[in-house]
């Protein structure tokens, strides 16, 4: 039997709302048996309590503050956070990060490197794996992973091979997506290919970043057989195989808490 994992889901947002019951049944029958769904507000928080309550083994539930909401944090966001992480339904802190794509400000990407090891501190805190959101930041996010080293992984990994092999070393599982069956996933494709599998987690990052062959539609956990597909391929195994190193990847990660 083969159990696919989804390890970066926001199936809370509202494109869902239409057919939420259609798109869990289809992940029933893509045998996408796990899930990690990623809230960034407190309603959304709410909401995947409630979805992990009907499936407490199916559903993860990651909580964090988005490194571009920082700047737009009030007096008592901090406290009201810290609640919503401490719950014993949040597995994971996340995604947290940098992102200097969407924020140039250098003032503002301070602010984030802040928040960033605000929120691994309270993860260490609460023994809590992080999952972290890296874009055009690879340094910083080295340096800080580094220096404040805790359990984590990183999601949707741009990165180099080499890059990999240094997180992997610190301990780091990467998470890779839809883009390794893009035309030009030269990257990506190196980086599966030569990275130690024990550190390989599949995801969608749903709604966003769909797979070949729904590329620019909107994404689901269902799709996850076809970014390990490509994986499979890429690394020369078996899908089945390629999907049991992820499942006791993501078993592993989960347990390094407890
Ligand atoms: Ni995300």
């Amino acid at each position: 039997m083969i159990h696919y994992v989804d390890t970066h889901a926001h199936i809370c947002e509202d494109v869902y709302d239409n057919d939420y019951d259609e798109m869990i049944q289809r992940t029933v029958d893509s045998h996408v048996d796990r899930i990690m769904i990623i809230t960034l507000h407190e309603d959304e928080l709410t909401r995947a309590k409630e979805i992990k309550r009907s499936n407490p083994a199916k559903y993860q539930i990651a909580t964090g503050i988005f490194p571009t909401d920082v700047k737009d944090l009030k007096d008592g966001d901090w406290q009201r956070f810290r609640q919503c992480a401490s719950d014993p339904m949040v597995d994971v802190i996340g995604e947290i990060g940098l992102d200097y794509y969407w924020e140039k400000d250098k003032e503002v990407q301070a602010l984030e490197r802040e928040w960033f090891v605000r929120q691994i501190e309270l993860a260490r805190e609460l023994n809590k794996p992080i999952a972290v959101h890296s874009r055009e930041a690879m340094q910083d996010t080295f340096d800080i992973l580094k220096e404040h080293h805790w359990k984590g992984l990183l999601h949707c990994f741009p990165g180099t091979k080499e890059m990999v092999r240094e997180f992997t070393k610190l301990g780091y599982y990467i998470a890779i997506g839809g883009a390794l069956t893009f035309k030009n996933a030269r990257h990506s494709v190196e980086v599966v290919s030569t990275m130690d599998e024990r550190y390989l987690l599949s995801e969608t990052d749903c709604p966003y970043m769909s797979p070949v062959p729904y590329r620019g539609k909107r994404n689901e956990p269902s799709y996850i057989p076809y970014i390990v597909q490509k994986m499979a391929e890429v690394k020369g195994v078996d899908v089945e195989y390629m999907a049991n190193v992820i499942d006791d990847n993501w078993t592993r990660f989960l347990e390094q808490c407890k």
